[in-house]
């Protein structure tokens, strides 16, 4: 192991932590990231039979791992669980992971309401109410880590997926802004941003995935930047640059491209 590797695993090292999306992909490889003894790993997901399974997965790396079935849809109900788990145990680290995405048929013309709703409250609404709740207790205590995964999708104005790019590009500035606020007192909030990802979430996306990484290289990217309080982390890095093109280009111009771009998604019975 690397001294980089060393430093992400164990320097800082969180005690109590918990994950929302602990039954996805990048949720559950960030729990087995963590897991180890003296841990205690609070796993929420809606899926119990996945959630079980990872929990299960923690139990034997020796941590302890309480998985809690909790619709993120739900925000007022995610709240209270959050305020119970608080009231159990001061969490040092809370990882906002889950996610929903959603690109329109092609032959569609616009996104639906109720899909974008759900897009609202799973990927933004939802996260940035419990990160500020997470921000009330760890300011109070002096210290603490809030990760939320944005996407790079948040950089660009995506016409298929307008709830999608908007709901992590709303997300990113959420996390860049309560980091500003909440550094001097101890506690820091990393975004991170990252492009394809071998999960379910992206498996149903027909045609290429470029730069894919795997959900253990995403959770070694994630909890590494969270680590060293970062604010944001962009991976690949070529990304990032694809970013800053994006900034640099004309609205007119880049729209005339996006439009171009052919993305299809398996519905998810089939995925
Ligand atoms: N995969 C990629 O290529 C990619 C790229 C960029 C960013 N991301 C982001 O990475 C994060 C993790 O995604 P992933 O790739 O691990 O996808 P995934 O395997 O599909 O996992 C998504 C997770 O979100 C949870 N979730 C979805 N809707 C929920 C709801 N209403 N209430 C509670 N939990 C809910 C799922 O829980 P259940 O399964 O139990 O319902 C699951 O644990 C997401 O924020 C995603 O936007 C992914």
């Amino acid at each position: 192991m690397s001294r980089h590797d060393r430093f992400a695993k164990h320097s800082l090292a969180p005690r109590t932590i918990l994950i929302t999306g602990a039954s996805g992909g990048v949720g559950a490889a960030l729990a087995q990231f963590y897991a180890s003894p003296g841990q205690t790993l609070y796993l929420w997901g809606r899926n119990n039979a996945r959630l079980e399974a990872i929990a299960k997965i923690c139990r034997e790396q020796g941590a302890q791992a309480i998985p809690r079935i909790v619709d993120l849809c739900d925000a007022p109900a995610a709240l209270a669980a959050f305020r119970e788990t608080e009231k159990e145990t001061a969490l040092d680290l809370v990882i906002l992971g889950a996610g929903v995405s959603d690109i329109r048929a092609a032959d569609e013309k616009t996104e639906f309401p109720e899909i974008v709703l759900d897009t609202a409250m799973v990927n933004y609404a939802t996260p940035m109410t419990l990160a500020t709740e997470a921000a009330r207790h760890m300011v109070k205590r002096g210290y603490g880590a809030i990760g939320l995964i944005g996407s790079v999708a948040a950089f660009h104005d995506l016409p298929f997926a307008t709830a999608y790019s908007s709901s992590k590009a709303g997300l990113t500035r959420f996390a860049t802004a309560l980091h500003a606020s909440l550094k001097p007192h101890g506690v820091s909030v990393t975004i991170a941003a990252p492009g394809y990802i071998d999960t379910a979430m992206s498996r149903r996306l027909e045609g290429a995935r470029p730069f894919l990484v795997s959900p253990e290289k995403a959770a070694f990217l994630i909890a590494s930047a969270i680590a060293h309080k970062k604010t944001v982390v962009i991976f690949p890095k070529l990304f990032a640059f694809l970013k800053l093109v994006d900034a640099l280009t004309p609205r007119r111009w880049a729209h005339a491209l996006l439009r171009c771009v052919k993305v299809k998604q398996k519905p998810l019975a089939e995925s």
